[in-house]
């Protein structure tokens, strides 16, 4: 039958409600607990738990706190991994979907636990922690769900998931419920600067009943661990998400060592535009701007990279968004209140900043908010461009940059989001109805959001993914997401 996006029975994840005084106090000491609490990663392999050179991992808000160590898993111990990797084809689809709905549960009890993590080593704000340990816990119920809805399609066997930093739980879990829903065995790899979050989410997995020979952590550097566990031709597909760079590199290396009839899912970066006309309530578009580039310190791929603002009301407009912009609260978000943490490394502060200061000696930089603390933070910051052509590659932070259009130009600047090849989100505010329908069919782009923000994809409603260099879908949340991580003789629509 086909898939029901919409299923009326399914739920998404509470979360936190602090507006309630309950929830607040519980909150509070949920996440006290762990305020400073130093967590031990190791690779977890063939059952055990292997134990090498420890790393300190470090607060970004803050370098001095240790948040806790890691030990990258050894040459040997990957082939380890490799070696007594299993599929999940012993357990029957509820069984599987039962597994992972415990998980969910598990995740929803550990908030407190999971909360101090997300935002003592990926730097999150409040808010971004509270709604990606929401995201992760649907991941978990929505592929439950599938594993059910797809129990007759065979698995693909062993599935290497590598993850980004940016959203340390959420997609971290997601790529591993999807795989194991399907019935695969899982090697997964964290990202660099976050494994504590990861490492919280696997002891999870397995304390809810995946088996440890199915879902092995294997920390370790991308170029080392990552780069090992996509060219090992005992792996059944790879499923990615980063930077397109990484993705092409891992594409490439993959394709000579793995069997071709092997998956590759990878989900990457975009040069996201909006456009703002004339007709646009200001007020809702300047909340909506500065949610979407500034929200996650601008570390989100969905994140609003490219402003086209109508010529006609650049000036007020503006001034508004400046304006919004002097009220962001920067600062370590431990803090409640913070709405703009840090940069999740020194290396990537520096690289951000020097494209602000590039952009000031060329008498670009309309704005940047200061920021005098410790900790790697770079202020919001808007820069003059002419378009989209104008930026080289994705600027991975709390950078705004804006062209001038006048009326008469929509379809030029339709033409110029296509010719990037990246298409991941768009925003539109505007109150002409044709012009939505007009826009919104002609740009090749994953998601788009008209008179509203343009980040926080709900998953089961709002499937996530980009086109073109931005990635190779299927989407994330949505119905044909899982069917990708099985054998399938069938168009991807057709179940
Ligand atoms: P990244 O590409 O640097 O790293 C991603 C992962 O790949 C990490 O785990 C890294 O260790 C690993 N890796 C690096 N080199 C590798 C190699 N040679 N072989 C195998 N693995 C390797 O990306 P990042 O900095 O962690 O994350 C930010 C990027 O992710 C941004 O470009 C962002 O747009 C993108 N992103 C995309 C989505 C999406 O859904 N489209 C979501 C979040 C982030
Ligand atoms: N799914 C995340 C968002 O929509 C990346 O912001």
């Amino acid at each position: 039958r086909p898939p029901d996006l919409f299923r009326p029975e399914r739920v998404n994840s509470k979360g936190w409600d602090l507006r309630h005084r309950t929830d607040l106090d519980g909150f509070h000491a949920a996440r006290n607990r762990f305020k400073s609490h130093q967590w031990v990663v190791t690779p977890t392999i063939a059952g055990e738990v292997w134990a090498a050179e420890a790393r300190e991992v470090h607060s970004p808000s803050d370098p001095s706190e240790i948040v806790g160590y890691v030990s990258h898993t050894t040459p040997e111990q990957v082939e380890t991994a490799l070696k007594s990797a299993r599929s999940w084809a012993g357990a029957s689809a509820q069984e599987r979907s039962d597994t992972l709905n415990r998980a969910a549960d598990l995740y929803e009890k550990s908030s407190g636990e999971i909360f101090a993590a997300l935002s003592r080593e990926a730097g999150k704000s409040g808010p971004d922690a509270i709604a990606e340990i929401r995201e992760a816990v649907d991941f978990l119920r929505y592929y439950g769900a599938e594993a059910v809805r797809l129990g007759g399609f065979q698995e693909r066997g062993v599935i290497s998931c590598i993850s980004p930093w940016n959203f340390p739980l959420a997609i971290f879990t997601g790529q591993i419920a999807a795989a194991l829903a399907a019935g695969n065995g899982v090697l997964a790899k964290p990202a660099d600067p976050t494994p504590i979050v990861a490492s919280i989410g696997v002891r999870l997995l397995h304390k809810a009943g995946v088996p440890l020979s199915v879902l092995q952590l294997v920390p370790g550097a991308g170029s080392v661990v990552g780069a090992r566990i996509t060219t090992d031709p005992r792996v059944n597909g790879i499923c990615f998400t980063g930077s397109t760079g990484v993705a092409q590199k891992i594409s490439r290396d993959s394709a000579e060592r793995l069997e071709p009839d092997a998956t590759f899912i990878a989900e990457t970066g975009g040069l996201n535009a909006m456009i703002v006309d004339s007709t646009a309530l200001p007020e809702q578009a300047v909340k909506d701007i500065v949610n979407s580039a500034f929200q996650s310190a601008g570390q989100r791929c969905s994140a609003l990279r490219v402003l086209y603002l109508q010529k006609d009301i650049a000036d007020t407009f503006l001034e508004m968004l400046f304006g919004a912009m002097d009220e962001l609260r920067l600062g370590n978000p431990w803090d409640l209140a913070v709405d703009v943490g840090p940069i999740i490394t020194e290396k990537a502060r520096r690289e951000i900043q020097e494209h602000v200061d590039t952009a000031s000696r060329d008498g670009k930089l309309l704005k940047q908010v200061k920021y005098p603390g410790q900790g790697y933070f770079v202020g919001p910051a808007v820069i003059e461009v002419s378009g989209v052509q104008d930026l080289e590659k994705e600027i991975f932070g709390p950078v705004l940059h804006v062209a001038l259009f006048e009326a008469d130009e929509i379809d030029r600047i339709i033409e110029s989001i296509n010719a990037s090849d990246y298409g991941l989100t768009f925003g539109l505010h505007t109150r002409i109805d044709d012009r939505v329908q007009h826009i919104t069919s002609k740009l090749n782009v994953g998601n788009m959001y008209v008179n509203r923000n343009q980040i926080g994809a709900i998953v089961g409603s709002q499937p996530f993914g980009g086109e073109g260099l931005s990635g190779t879908g299927p989407k994330a949340g949505g119905p044909h997401y899982v069917k990708r991580f099985k054998k399938l003789n069938l168009p991807l629509n057709a179940v």
